[in-house]
C-alpha cells in the first residue's frame, strides 16, 4: 500500500483537483485506490458527489477513535464512488479536532496508525487530501505518507509554500519521524503567459528533480468535473485535464505506461450482505470477564467487545465482519490467549500467538 498526500499551505494550488484526478486515472488503471479527505472544508469529499452529515460518518471519526482510545469500524465511513474508488470523506467539524487532541501523547501519528488496520490491506493506494496550512492535519498526514505531492501554483505565495514544507520534514526528521519523499507539481498552468513561462523555468531551477516533468494545464473542464461530482476521466475524458493526470500518473509509475484509463460504476453493495457474522468463542469457566481484542478493533479492550458466558462457562461473541483476513485473541481476566479451536496462527511482535481469521462473503 502506497500512501500519497496532497499538501501545500498555500490556498487554491490544486491540492483537491490533484487529489481527485489522481486518484480518479489510478483506480481507472485497475488500482484499488483509498481516498481521504482530511481538509475540514471536504471540497473533495464534494467534488466526488458525497454529502455526509454526520461527523462519525467522516474522517472525524478516525481522530475522534484515537482522541477517546475507541475501537473503530473503519469500514463503516468508507463510500463506493467508482469500482476501484473508495473514499473516506470529511466534514467541517474536523476543523475542531486539533484544539481536542492537544496535548495528547502521538496525535501526530494518530493518522498513520489508523492506516496500518487490516481495512486498508486491500488497497494499492491511499491518497490524502490536506487542508491549505501546515497545522495538526496536514502533519498527520505527513506522517503517515510514503509520498508527499506539493502543487504550485504561478504565483510566489505558491513558491512560499516550498520552504515551509521543507523546514516542517526537517524538524519533524530531527524529532525521529521518517521524512516522505516529496515531488513539486506545477498546476493551474497557463503556456500563453509570459510570466507562468519564466516561473516555470524559474521553479526547475531551483527544484531540479524533484519538479513533476508533468504540468498540470488551466483547464476549465476539470472546474466543471469538480462541480458535477465526478473525476475529469468520467466527465471528459478526452480534455488536457484529463491527459495531464494520466501523464502524472505515468511519470510517477511508469508500469502504468500506456495502460487505458476505464473508470466503472460501482456495484451496489448492501452493508448487511455484505458483511458475515462470525461467532467467536472460547471455554473458561473459571473466567469472570473475556474480551475479543483484534485487528478489527485494533487490539482495545473496551465494553464494546465483552464477551458473554452461558451457563456452561463457554464465552461467545458475535461480530458482523466484511471480507478479509483478521487476527485476533481473547483476554481471558487480563491474560491474551489465542484461540484454541483455531489451527491457523502466526506469531505476533511480542512473543505471544495470533488466531487468523479468513471471512469470505458469498
Ligand atoms: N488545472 C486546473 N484548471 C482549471 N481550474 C483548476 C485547476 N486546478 C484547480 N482548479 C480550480 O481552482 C480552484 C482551486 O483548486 P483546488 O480546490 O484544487 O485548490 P486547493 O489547493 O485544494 O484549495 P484549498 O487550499 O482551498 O483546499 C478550484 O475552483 C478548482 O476547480
Ligand atoms: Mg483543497
Amino acid at each position: 500500500m502506497k500512501v500519497i498526500a496532497i499538501a501545500n499551505q498555500k490556498g487554491g494550488c490544486g491540492k483537491t483537483v490533484t487529489a481527485v484526478n489522481l486518484a480518479g486515472a489510478l483506480a481507472g488503471m485497475d488500482k484499488k485506490v483509498l481516498f481521504l479527505d482530511i481538509d475540514p472544508q471536504a471540497h473533495a469529499t464534494s467534488a466526488f458527489g458525497i454529502k455526509l452529515a454526520e461527523p462519525l460518518d467522516s474522517s472525524f471519526a478516525i481522530f475522534n477513535a484515537f482522541l477517546n482510545q475507541e475501537s473503530l469500524d473503519i469500514c463503516s465511513l468508507m463510500r463506493n464512488k467508482y469500482n476501484n474508488l473508495i473514499v473516506i470523506g470529511s466534514h467541517i467539524s474536523l476543523s475542531t479536532i486539533e484544539q481536542k487532541m492537544a496535548g495528547i501523547k502521538n496525535a501526530v501519528l494518530a493518522l498513520s496508525i489508523a492506516l496500518t488496520s487490516n481495512d486498508f490491506i486491500d488497497f494499492d493506494y491511499v491518497i490524502i487530501d490536506t487542508p491549505p496550512n501546515l497545522g495538526f492535519l496536514t502533519l498527520n498526514a505527513m506522517h503517515a505518507a510514503r509520498n508527499l505531492i506539493v502543487p504550485l501554483d504561478i504565483s510566489f505565495f505558491s513558491l512560499n509554500g516550498v520552504s515551509q514544507i521543507q523546514n516542517i520534514l526537517e524538524i519533524s526528521n530531527n524529532m525521529g519521524f521518517k521524512k516522505p519523499a516529496v515531488n513539486f507539481l506545477i498546476t493551474l498552468f497557463d503556456k500563453r503567459s509570459n510570466f507562468a513561462k519564466n516561473f516555470l523555468e524559474k521553479v526547475k531551477d531551483s527544484l531540479g528533480d524533484k519538479l513533476f516533468n508533468t504540468v498540470i494545464r488551466s483547464n476549465i473542464k476539470l472546474r466543471e468535473a469538480a462541480a458535477l461530482g465526478k473525476v475529469i476521466f468520467e466527465h471528459m475524458p478526452s480534455a488536457n485535464g484529463a491527459k495531464d493526470y494520466a501523464a502524472l500518473v505515468e511519470e510517477m509509475e511508469p508500469r502504468l505506461k500506456g495502460k487505458p484509463i476505464n473508470l466503472k460504476q460501482p456495484v451496489p453493495v448492501d452493508p448487511a450482505k455484505d458483511r458475515s457474522h462470525i461467532l467467536f468463542k472460547i471455554y473458561a469457566p473459571e473466567a469472570k470477564f473475556v474480551h475479543l481484542a483484534g485487528s478489527f478493533n485494533n487490539w482495545k479492550l473496551n465494553e464494546s467487545f465483552l464477551m458473554e458466558k452461558d451457563r456452561n462457562g463457554l464465552w461467545i461473541k458475535k461480530m458482523p465482519l466484511s471480507e478479509g483476513t483478521y487476527y485476533y485473541k481473547f483476554v481471558v481476566d487480563g491474560e491474551w490467549r489465542h484461540d484454541p479451536e483455531n489451527k491457523l496462527i502466526e506469531n505476533d511482535r511480542v512473543g505471544g500467538i495470533n488466531s487468523i481469521l479468513s471471512v469470505k462473503n458469498n
